[in-house]
This record gives C-alpha cells, structure tokens and sequence, in this order.
C-alpha cells in the first residue's frame, strides 16, 4: 500500500478530483479530493504483494467516490484503472445492463470491468479477455487491469494515453509516468499505442493486441527522484521559476559554437539536409506551449526568413491544412502527452510532412512519434502552471532560429551575437530572480483588483498572453491579454481605475509605439505596471509601477520579460491563499480531448 500511495503522490501535479486503490484480496478505498483524503480513509489492514491506484480528473461524470478509480465488475474480482476516454461507452454500457450488469458509477470506464467479466466467462483467460474487450472500445486509454484470482499478475493495455512499466529487482510496476517509479529503479519501457503489458513481480512480456511477442530493451530515466521534490520551496511553481538560470543553461548546454556561430543540435542531424530546403514552418502546441511557439514564428521569420504559422493543437487538427513536401510541423510540448498537440502532429504525418518536437519530457509519445527534435533538459515540471519549460522553450526556440537562419542568410556575426547574448540569458534571469521580493510586494498591492489587462507588442506580444495565463490559471482572477495596438479596438472599453494594466515594454523596435499605448490607458485613468529594460524618465513618469529587466536582444527579451509576470502571478496567487501548484480544475499533462 505504500508503494501505491506514495506514487500517487508524485502523481498528483498532474491533475486529480478523486483518488482510489484497489489491493487484492484486501479491498478498496476511494475518496473525493487528493491522496490526502484518500491516505485518511485508509484502513490499516490494506496490505498485500500487488495492487492499483489511480487519480481521477474528471471527464465523464462528477468528482464522486462512486465514480473514482478503481472500477470493478458485478462480481468484484476484477478490477481497472483508466485514463483516456471511451467514447462508445454510452452504447456498450446499454448492452451491458441489457445482459444483467450493474453499474454502480457514471464513468465511461466502468464499461471496461464488465465488458472483461463477460469475455473472461467464455475464455477463461484474463490477457484474453482484455483483448477481446479491445476490440469493442473505440477511444483512447492507458488502462490496467487486475484480478482478485491472478493477484499477482498486472495487465497494462495502450491507446493514446501513456503508459511506462519499471522494472526493479523482484518488483516491476506500471505508471503513467516515470515519476512514481523512480524511487524504486530507473529502467523503464514506454508501452506503444496498441501494446499490451503483463508483469508479475518477476517477470514482464509486451505484446501487440495481436499477440505476437514485442522484444524492447528498457531504457535509463535521467531525472532523480530529488527533482520532483520541493527542496526547501514553499511550493513547486516557486522552485522551478527559481530554477530558471539552470534550465537556460542545460537547454544550451553543449549546442552553441559561439565563434561560428552555430547551433549544435544532435536531434536534428538526421534531417539537417531536408531542412535546408524547408519553406513553411507550422508551429503547434497548446497553452503555454503555443504562446513560445508565437514567439519563435517572430524569430524564425526575422532571422531564419522562414514563413511561420503557429496554432493551437485543437484547432490544426480539424483543419484542411494546406501542407505541402516544403512544409514542416514542429510541436512544442513540456510533457510530450498533450492529445490535441500529439494529433496534429499525426495528421501532418499522414500527409507525409516532416514533423519535429521541441519536448521537455524524454520518451514520451510526441517526442517518439516526432522524426526528430530538441529536447528541453528543463528536468521534470511538476507545478501545473508551466513556468520554466517556457523559458527552456523559447530558449530552444531560439537556437533552432540560430540553426535554420545560418543554414540560410544569417551572417556570421549575426549568428555569433545571437550565440553570445544566449548564453548570457542564465545571469540575467538570474539579477531579475534576486529582485523577487519587489514582485511579492507588487502582487500584494496588486491583488485586490479582480480583472487585469496585459498587453504587448511584436516578441512581447506572446508574452502579454502567457502573462495573463499565468494570472489567470493560479490566482482565479480575470486576465486578459492583447496586442497593444489591438487595445483601441474593443478592450480599452474596459480601463476605468479598477482594471490595471500590465504593459510589456523593453526598449525594442516598438518601445515608442509601447509608450502610446500606456499614455492612453493613462488618459483613461488606468493603472499601468511596466515591465522594461530601460529605466528612462518617460516610463517613471507614466507607470503606476515599474520593473526593470537586464537588456538583451530583441528577439530573447521574451525570456527576460516573463520572469517577473510568472513571479507577479506566483505571489497574486499565495497572497490569495490559493492551491498554486494545483490550481482548481486544471490538470498537468492534457492526454484527453
Ligand atoms: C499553462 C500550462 C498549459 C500547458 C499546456 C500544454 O501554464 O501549463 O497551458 O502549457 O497544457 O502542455 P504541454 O506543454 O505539456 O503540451
């Protein structure tokens, strides 16, 4: 039982409404909340050699205890925990009822158990019952069955959404993600979609859903069990701002050739020559991942002269996309899981283009199914909000700028200056880290208004959206962000001196431009926080409240400007008492529609 706990504590950054275990033998236990409601219903005779557990982010029916996992069938023997949704559920389960079964939740995933029990009574097999059910269902899952009368033995199925087993000395287990395992060994195998996992606590075997026998050497996870601990923060979202320097610098690390000016990039040696011919970008990813795809269509267009288009992963992939052998579609994705993001990727893919991943998380499904990519080295994000991948995103943004612009018309120095001003991002984030009191005391100014207007323009434009985001996602509060110049369009209706405004303005091609827009908020009574690099009399004068960042390069000053916003959003959020790294209704990794 511990082992179970404890991993579904390392589980819970992902997102959760309910918990639940299940222990051969020795019962289950559900309740509504995190594995801290879950541990305090816990009896303690819940023992035994093998078990299941499970959090629950609630896509069919509400956060109940009857609809937490585990799920079971009439008789109680056999048990599952799902992720991922199945969408004929509706239909099956009629069937089901129309057999005899009871349903006891309202959950798509009680089909599973029944539809299980129904085959096992003819096949007298469990992995044959489970692929039998397979061929029912029609959805995503990464699902894992147990029964009371093979306690021993676990059965892990895939279909669009992860599954990993580890595998330890007299002890193997499934996950969802590394993280629970990586307190018991550090050799995993990632399932792929229409696999099937067996394990026993000595012995594992993957096969297709056809059953034939899958050979797969396990492979070494690089992230320690220390880097999904607090260490010493309040909270994760804290830490991990803080790690900020250190993500820049092993997003960097050995891919620079400053006196050449050149990127590095072991991922994309294999399509290094096809990209030379590339003509259209289509960057895709979704929230934070989309707003650092949106700063590198700035970059990519200015420096690499290469036409960008960036979408959200929902969109793109109900789109007709026009994509021809010129066209490539690079995802950005912290974790590598994201549905929409990992479908868009697949429908380029079967349009024969090239796909590319820019991933934090190692072995994961974009980062699998991508034909080549940039790995972050963020180390693992556990606060939902995503902070520092963003950081490490725009990071590998820009080197993939540096790469594709000199493989065209970027000069050398051009190309030596990019390289230079990189690698003294970590420094410079690192003076805008030191000044964090300055931000909780701004957030604590700040917070009692309920609606915030950010706005910014060109490669600040993205970091006006993510900075509300941010706002937004931890503290509950009403954020909008705008292009600047979007402002006279429709919302500065809303300025009045209750809606302040936080203006993104480094000295850039646009600062002018920047300062018009404050004088107008201004005229309108606004409230104006300033986020800049240039410390001139002209801001002083207008701005409510000003905060200076180091200066760089135009195209990096996302990467400074974002800081104070995510540290402005970390202290509005604690100031208000709130869950930050889990905020309400949000989940970490996004492996549903
Ligand atoms: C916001 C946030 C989300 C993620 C989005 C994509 O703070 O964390 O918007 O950025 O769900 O997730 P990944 O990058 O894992 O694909």
């Amino acid at each position: 039982m511990p082992i179970l706990i404890d991993g579904l504590t390392s589980l819970e950054y992902r997102g959760y409404d309910s918990a639940g275990i299940y222990i051969p033998g020795a019962g289950s236990v559900r309740a509504v909340g995190a594995v801290g409601s879950l541990k305090s219903k816990l009896p303690k005779n819940l023992k035994g050699e093998s078990g299941i557990a499970h959090l629950r982010w609630a896509t069919h029916g509400e956060p109940t205890v009857a609809n937490a996992h585990p799920h079971r069938d009439c008789s109680g023997t056999i048990w599952v925990v799902h992720n991922g949704i199945i969408e004929n559920h509706q239909e099956l389960r009629d069937k089901l009822i129309k057999e005899g079964h009871k349903f006891l939740s309202k959950t798509d995933t009680e089909v599973l158990p029944h539809l299980v029990e129904h085959y096992f009574k003819k096949e007298k097999d469990l992995e044959r019952a489970v692929l039998k059910t397979l061929r029912d269902i029609r959805g995503t899952y990464g699902a894992v069955f147990v029964s009371e009368q093979e306690p021993d033995k676990l059965i892990a199925v895939r279909m669009g959404a992860p599954v990993v087993l580890g595998l330890g000395d007299g002890e193997n287990f499934i996950a969802s993600d590394p993280s629970p395992i990586l307190r018991h060994t550090k050799n995993v195998i990632y399932l792929q979609d229409g696999e099937m996992a067996v394990i026993t606590p000595t012995s594992h075997a993957i096969y297709t859903f056809d059953r034939a026998r899958v050979r797969r050497s396990p492979e070494k996870v690089e992230w320690s069990p220390e880097q999904i601990q607090k260490g010493g923060f309040k909270h994760f979202m804290l830490k991990e701002i803080m790690e900020g320097p250190e993500v820049i610098e092993n997003t960097l690390r050995g891919r620079l050739v400053v006196d050449k000016g050149l990127a590095k990039l072991g991922g994309l040696e294999s399509v290094s020559e096809k990209l030379r011919g590339v003509k259209r970008i289509i960057i895709v990813g979704c929230g934070t991942a989309y707003y650092a795809g949106l700063v590198g269509e700035y970059m990519l267009e200015e420096y690499a002269g290469i036409p960008v288009e960036v979408e959200v992963g929902s969109e793109f992939r109900y789109r007709k996309p026009v994509m021809d052998s010129e066209t490539i579609l690079l995802a950005v994705s912290q974790s590598g899981e994201t549905a929409d993001t990992l479908e868009a990727i697949r429908e380029a893919k079967r349009k024969g283009i090239l796909t590319l991943g820019i991933v934090n998380t190692v072995g994961s499904t974009i980062a699998r199914e991508t034909d080549a990519g940039i790995f972050n080295h963020a180390g693992p994000e556990i606060g939902v909000a995503s902070t520092k991948a963003f950081l490490s995103q725009v990071t590998a943004l820009a080197l993939l700028t540096l790469f594709l612009g000199r493989q065209r018309q970027m000069s050398l120095v051009t190309g030596k200056r990019i390289a230079k001003e990189l690698l003294d991002l970590p420094e410079k984030v690192d003076i805008i880290l030191s000044d964090h009191q300055k931000l909780r005391s701004l957030a604590r100014k700040y917070s009692k208004y309920d609606d915030f207007l950010y706005i910014g323009r060109k490669y600040n434009y993205p970091i006006a959206l993510e900075g509300a985001l941010k706002l937004k996602e931890v503290s509950y509060v009403h954020a909008e962000g705008c292009g600047a110049g979007e402002m006279k369009h429709g919302p500065l209706a809303m300025i009045d001196p209750n809606f302040p405004t936080v203006a993104i303005a480094p000295k850039d091609s646009v600062y002018e431009k920047m300062v018009s827009n404050i004088q107008e908020i201004k005229a309108r009574k606004g409230k104006v926080l300033v986020i800049t690099n240039r410390e001139g009399k002209e801001l002083r004068a207008l701005a409510d409240d000003l905060i200076v960042v180091p200066k760089t390069l135009e195209m990096l000053s996302p990467i400074l400007t974002v800081v104070p916003l995510q540290l402005f959003a970390y202290y509005f959020a604690v100031e208000k008492g709130l869950n930050v790294d889990r905020p309400r209704n949000l989940a970490k990794s996004v492996t549903v529609e």
